[in-house]
């Protein structure tokens, strides 16, 4: 039990190839840093270009037992989560009992184009979380692309705040 004087701490955990992932995760971050001990969390891995090396070692994974809460973003590579979040996911301990937010980058205009199977793959992955909240798809090319940008970091920020505190 953290001491009520205590911040919550809060870890952004994402694969990013390009920088997508990681922009959302900054705006994130600077809602919540207010409240919470915030920190993004990168995986990290040897091979300068993973998406051609369908096995990928991690030269950071991050460790998620320190934080309280945390929310999970990757981005969509040939219509499924990136392999690279997969094998993070695959390795992690247990997470129950902790609440869990979830975002997907991609480039198409279409969920169905690889964001819908991206994000049921994060939460299958993490299955037996009680608290959860799949916060949205954004799409690089979609239509309302700025409006859903800042509508996921709006529902992870209220999940955060919210949720986590209760
Ligand atoms: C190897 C590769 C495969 C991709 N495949 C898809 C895809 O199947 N569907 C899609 O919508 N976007 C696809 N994209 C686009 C990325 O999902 C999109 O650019 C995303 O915003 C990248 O996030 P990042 O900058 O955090 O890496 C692909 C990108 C890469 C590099």
């Amino acid at each position: 039990m953290k001491h009520s004087m205590q911040k919550l701490t809060v870890g952004i955990i994402i694969y990013s190839g390009t920088g997508k992932t990681l922009a959302l995760a900054e705006q994130l971050k600077s809602n919540l840093d207010e409240q919470f001990d915030v920190v993004i969390d990168q995986i990290t891995v040897k091979e300068p270009k993973p998406f051609q090396s369908p096995e990928v070692t991690f030269s950071h994974a991050p460790d998620i037992t320190a934080y309280d809460v945390l929310v999970f973003g990757a981005p969509v590579w040939a219509f499924q989560l990136t392999h690279v979040m997969k094998k993070y996911l695959h390795q992690l301990p247990n997470i129950e009992g902790k609440p869990v937010g979830f975002y997907v980058m991609q480039g198409l205009p279409f969920h169905c184009l690889g964001g819908n199977r991206a994000m049921r793959t994060m939460v299958k992955l993490t299955q037996g979380l009680q608290r959860y909240e799949c916060a949205g798809i954004v799409s690089e090319k979609g239509r309302k692309h700025n409006q859903k940008f800042n509508k996921v970091i709006t529902n992870l920020t209220d999940f955060v705040t919210k949720r986590a505190l209760l």
